[in-house]
């Protein structure tokens, strides 16, 4: 089966939450309770809490991720992070093109290209955000809106740069809202997007590619959405803010 070619990954975006003592606190549970996991267990966490928390996961299995990053090397940003800054901290990897940045940042499917490709230059994995919302599905243009936005991100980036991509597809209507969407449907646009990665780099490459499920995942709704054909496990965002839940989602990916 074409899922045993790819590893689960659950990442935990913790977006704006969590002071530096708070950070240490919540990866220290965190830690002893997915030591076991048979996927791969990312905490993207606020610029301020880097520092923190890769000193807190050294010697266990837990990667640290930052949750944006600029598109130039450095220069007068003011405000802004860039990759190669990430990359010399020890960061791992970096989301990139999340909807709140696209809806309340002015992130557009060009700057999104822009910083995945910074990123992969600087030798970080991207997990690369893409989603409809909530008028383009009743629309009836999920499918096609989702492959464009995969589409252009992925602009310039080689075959080999794309195994250092992982791509969320986030409902944005699904995000925060406690409104999941289906098992079905998750699954439905991740197919929709191997798809894309198929006709861009052929079949084998989007085969191997990492395609995480992200909008109200929880302890709960886990074990359906993961076990799907094409969802190779999630980006949590509220469910990661609290150890246990964290933790069963990260149980529910190692039995897949
Ligand atoms: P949520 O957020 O799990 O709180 O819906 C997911 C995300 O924004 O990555």
């Amino acid at each position: 089966m074409n899922k045993a070619l790819r590893k689960a990954v659950i990442a935990g975006n913790w977006k704006m939450n969590k002071t530096r003592p708070e950070a240490k606190e919540l990866v220290e549970a965190i830690k002893p309770l997915v030591a076991g996991a048979g996927c791969e267990v990312v905490a993207c966490v606020p610029f301020t809490n880097l520092e923190t928390v890769l000193e807190a996961v050294k010697g266990s299995n837990v990667k640290v991720g930052a949750e944006n990053c600029h598109f130039e090397k450095s220069g007068a940003f003011t405000g802004e992070i860039s990759a190669d800054m990430l990359a010399e901290m020890g960061v791992e990897y970096v989301i990139i093109g999340h909807s709140e940045r696209r809806q309340y940042f002015g992130e557009t499917d060009e700057t999104v290209n822009k910083r995945t490709r910074a990123a992969l230059a600087a030798g970080l994995k991207v997990i690369l955000c893409v989603g409809e919302m909530l008028a383009d599905r009743e629309n009836g243009i999920t499918d096609e809106l989702v492959a464009m936005q995969t589409k252009i991100a992925l602009k310039g980036v080689t075959a080999e740069e794309l195994k250092n991509v992982i791509i969320a597809y986030e409902p944005v209507w699904a995000i925060g809202t406690g409104k999941t969407a289906t098992a079905e449907q998750a699954n439905e646009v991740c197919a929709v997007i191997r798809a894309t990665l198929a006709k861009l780099y052929g079949k084998e490459a989007a085969d191997a590619t990492t395609i995480q499920y992200g909008g109200s995942m929880n302890a709960k709704n886990a074990a359906e959405l993961v076990a799907q054909p094409d969802v190779d496990g999630g980006l949590i965002g509220g469910a990661s803010l609290k150890a246990p839940d964290f933790a069963a989602i990260v149980e529910a990916a190692t039995k897949g």
